[in-house]
């Protein structure tokens, strides 16, 4: 990882900035993430497909001690997976095939919400919703063929 950046782009937001080159240092970026993901959070990582959604979960899920990192899988087509940790719900979610506001309301996403829930969302920005009501923004730029640059907007 480098180029580790910190701004302020008002007294309420933050950006932190970096750039992995490799699958494994955006791994190793997700398990340093714990302490700004205390749950209950809601998450959108955005980001086009391929970019690098579901492999920073995996590092997220392990920081949290909830999933090892090779059983994080995509949920394209289960839509939400769910790791269990001591004291966090994660919910890892996909809308990329929800289309509608009656597929999202099948999905009940709303029950999922507690104390304890971590929502890590790929694809949420197509609900306005999610866009307005996100704790945690991160974003992920394909530069090159292993080169990505992950904000963390807080
Ligand atoms: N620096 C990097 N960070 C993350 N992934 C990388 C990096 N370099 C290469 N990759 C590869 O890019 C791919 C990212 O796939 P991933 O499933 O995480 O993307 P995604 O954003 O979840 O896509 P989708 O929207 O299709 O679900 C993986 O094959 C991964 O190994
Ligand atoms: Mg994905």
């Amino acid at each position: 990882m480098s180029h580790s950046y910190t701004g302020f782009v008002s007294a309420q937001t933050s950006v932190r900035e970096v750039v992995t080159h490799s699958a494994e240092e955006t791994i190793a970026l997700g398990r340093s993430l714990v302490s700004i993901l205390m749950p209950p959070k809601l998450v959108l990582l955005r980001g086009d497909l391929g970019a690098g959604k579901t492999t920073l979960v995996k590092g997220i899920a392990k920081g949290f001690d909830a999933a090892e990192e090779d059983n994080v899988t995509s949920p394209t087509f289960t839509l939400i997976h769910e790791y269990r940790g001591f004291r966090v719900n994660i919910y890892h979610i996909d809308l990329y095939r929800i289309d509608t506001p009656r597929q999202l309301e099948t999905l009940g996403l709303d029950d999922l919400l507690s104390e304890n829930s971590l929502l890590l969302l790929e694809w949420g920005e197509k609900f306005s919703r999610f866009v307005r009501e996100r704790d945690v923004e991160i974003q992920i730029e394909r530069l090159g063929e292993t080169e990505r640059r992950i904000r963390i907007v807080t």
